[in-house]
């Protein structure tokens, strides 16, 4: 690939700040001060900008503990997104595996492997989804049986049977619960269906991935090579 786009998927830069750069004489490869940025190079090569050796990653696995009050999107005007925590990154192409509302919680695999994120969404390949839940109101057996048999929420849409698992129960209640889906608000809708309003929601896990637990709220690492073997186990 052409020496410009290596360093721009790094991140380095944009296209045209970069270009300014290699004119500049930043950047080496394999020791030598390259100032065509149309030089084509491989991953082979060793490139150097600023006297930083910069390795090529095709593919970067990030999980975030995802803290209230940022949007799963990559980039807004507006609102600080998921994208934006992470100061330490690779790629310039991440993306959020599917969104967690603003105010939830907890496990976000961030990702610019745009297949894997696919075949986590699919809803043909069932992907479980556990979040651990505090609504309001008292939880019982019939709330359980609702969430086993399928919970009409509109005339256009009926969950999948979901498990829900009663961890304690009183004015405000507490529930673990499993779902395959992954409609919009479709926690939240669920129990309110029931009568119950969702007041906290935390994603806990994503099919054999699970929130490392040492992460607060706001932080992030790389997956490990075998979260990653396991999550494309799934395919
Ligand atoms: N269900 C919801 O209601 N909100 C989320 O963020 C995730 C699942």
């Amino acid at each position: 690939m052409r020496l410009d786009k290596f360093l721009a998927d790094m991140n380095i830069g944009t296209r045209s700040e970069i270009k300014k750069m290699i004119r500049k004489g930043l950047v080496t490869v394999n020791n030598e001060v390259i100032k065509d940025s149309g030089v084509s190079v491989t991953s082979n090569d060793e490139i150097s900008f600023n006297g930083e050796l910069i390795s090529y990653q095709e593919y970067e696995y990030i999980m975030l503990n995802k803290p209230a009050g940022v949007i799963s999107a990559s980039e807004d005007k507006r609102q600080e997104t998921v994208i934006d925590l992470l100061d330490e990154r690779h790629r310039k192409d991440l993306f959020p595996v599917g969104r967690l509302d603003k105010d939830t919680v907890g496990l976000l695999l961030i990702t610019n492997d745009g297949q894997l994120a696919h075949d986590l969404l699919s809803p043909a390949k069932h992907v479980d989804k556990l979040y651990r839940a505090k609504v309001t109101g008292a939880l019982d057996e019939s709330d359980v049986k609702s969430f086993a048999q399928g919970i009409k929420i509109d005339d256009e849409f009926t969950s999948l049977p979901a498990r829900l698992k009663i961890i304690s129960s009183g004015d405000i209640s507490e529930a673990e619960v499993t779902i395959r889906e992954g409609k919009f608000h479709q926690i939240k809708r669920m129990f309110s269906a029931l009568g119950h309003e969702v007041t906290w929601l935390k994603r806990v896990s994503m099919g054999p991935l699970t929130l490392d637990e040492s992460l607060k709220e706001g932080e992030y690492r790389v997956l490990t090579t075998s979260e990653i073997t396991a999550l494309k186990g799934k395919r």
